[in-house]
């Protein structure tokens, strides 16, 4: 039995605790949807109003060389790549994830002349998959995707392999992937390996350079708090920097973008995954919320999640029972991300009663219940109070009630 006082104990000794004064909550609200949009940092709120008034206000044009906005791509990159084990030219920040996607998609499938098959996991995140189709249609049908079991990927590799693009923690499951591993295996099968680093970066420990990885993408609006619809970074390992050219080759990703030349001849590094002007003021805002976080220890950051998502399961396991709960993904103690995930046929309405009642998670479709974690702001209470009201949700039934049952766009 977890009581009160083993919880107050675990949030008096949590060396992470102080972060949570530097997130703007709202009052009242458990917030367990970091996972998909990260909490506003205080300190991007001063920013933000610094950029705005200071930066474009008065400075205007200027700004683009007085207030270095010309370099945020490549500053904010090399920022992020201290939390994903990178070297800071080997990261840079645009677009969004999916359109990162399919910029290295198409390069990497490009390096990879005679072979055919791009690998991934059913149930990927749908828009991995989305864009390996659009890639091969850019390509013009030659390749093809092929789906297998996360268990079977390694047996599944062959000398018609091109890539292999996973996602390192399931956006539904959270199950992780030894990234190491599967990339030794496919670099030996003479594959390029891509990793969706959307629900690990600021979540579980990363070393895209120990791992020998190829690429990388990831979102900036999750853990790393950077603001509803931030922009993506994307990492290509130095060794890969000459040989793969991006499908969008823009202005921004031109060696020489104030020569105005006619031709199109791609920057020497990674800036040649830019395309269009950065936008500066979602750029101020990512990195507001990289900065923060690289003031916190990242083992400790890993370690708080672990402990934060036995917690949930334990008190589920002893306050839930019966309710018909199923846990998806690693089971208590495996190395997993940072959300935990239950299984309910009425998971959608008992989502929608738990967020009247201020407990926000989201809902995954068909039947999923997902509660992200996130140790800079979470308090172990907070884990507490979100399974003392999910069990008075199930005990009474109250998700019955018909306005839990109405479809919203966002779930
Ligand atoms: C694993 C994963 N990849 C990609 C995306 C989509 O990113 P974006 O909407 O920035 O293209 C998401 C969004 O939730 C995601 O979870």
């Amino acid at each position: 039995m977890i009581s009160a006082a083993d919880i107050a104990a675990l949030d008096a000794n949590d060396p992470l605790a102080p972060f949570r004064s530097r997130f703007a909550l709202p009052d009242g609200v458990t917030y367990l949807d970091g996972n998909s949009l990260g909490a506003l940092p205080v300190a991007t709120v001063d920013r933000q109003m610094a950029v705005l008034r200071d930066e474009w206000g008065q400075g205007l044009i200027r700004s683009w060389n007085s207030a270095d906005w010309i370099s945020s791509p490549a500053r904010v990159g090399a920022k992020i790549a201290r939390l994903i084990g990178a070297a800071p030219h080997e990261v840079t920040v645009a677009d969004s994830t999916s359109v990162n996607l399919f910029k290295l998609i198409v390069g990497a499938l490009q390096m990879q002349r005679g072979r055919h098959v791009v690998l991934s996991e059913p149930g990927n995140f749908p828009t991995d998959l989305y864009l390996i189709e659009s890639a091969i249609r850019t390509l013009g049908g030659k390749h093809r995707l092929e789906l297998v079991s996360r268990e079977s990927i390694t047996q599944h590799l062959s000398d018609d392999t091109a890539l292999v693009l996973l996602t390192h923690v399931h956006y539904k499951t959270a199950d992780l992937y030894d990234m190491a591993d599967i990339t030794g295996a496919a670099q030996r099968a003479g594959a390029l390996m891509l990793w969706d680093l959307s629900h690990s970066a600021g979540a579980v420990p990363l070393d895209l350079t120990e791992a020998h990885a190829d690429f990388a993408v990831g979102c900036g609006y999750k853990f790393l708090n950077g603001g509803p619809g931030a922009p993506a970074y994307l990492y290509v390992a130095e060794r890969h920097q000459a040989h793969i050219q991006s499908p969008l080759g823009g202005w921004m990703g031109h060696a020489r973008p104030f020569a105005f030349d006619d031709g199109y001849e791609p920057a020497p590094g990674i800036a040649r995954f830019l395309c269009g002007t950065p936008p500066i003021l979602s750029m101020a805002a990512l990195e507001s919320g990289v900065d923060l976080f690289l003031e916190a220890d990242m083992s400790q950051v890993a370690a708080k999640s672990r402990a934060l998502a036995t917690l949930f399961i334990d008190l589920v396991t002893e306050r839930c029972a019966g309710y018909g709960l199923e846990l998806v993904g690693p089971e208590r103690g495996a190395p997993r991300g940072s959300h935990v995930s239950f299984r309910h046929p009425e998971g959608y309405a008992i989502m929608q009663a738990l967020i009247a009642r201020q407990v926000i998670g989201d809902f995954r479709a068909p039947d999923v219940m997902r509660f992200g974690l996130t140790p800079l702001y979470l308090r172990y209470t907070d884990i507490a109070h979100a399974v003392d009201v999910l069990e008075e949700i199930l005990r009474t039934r109250a998700y019955i009630a018909p306005e839990f049952h109405v479809r919203h766009a966002v779930t």
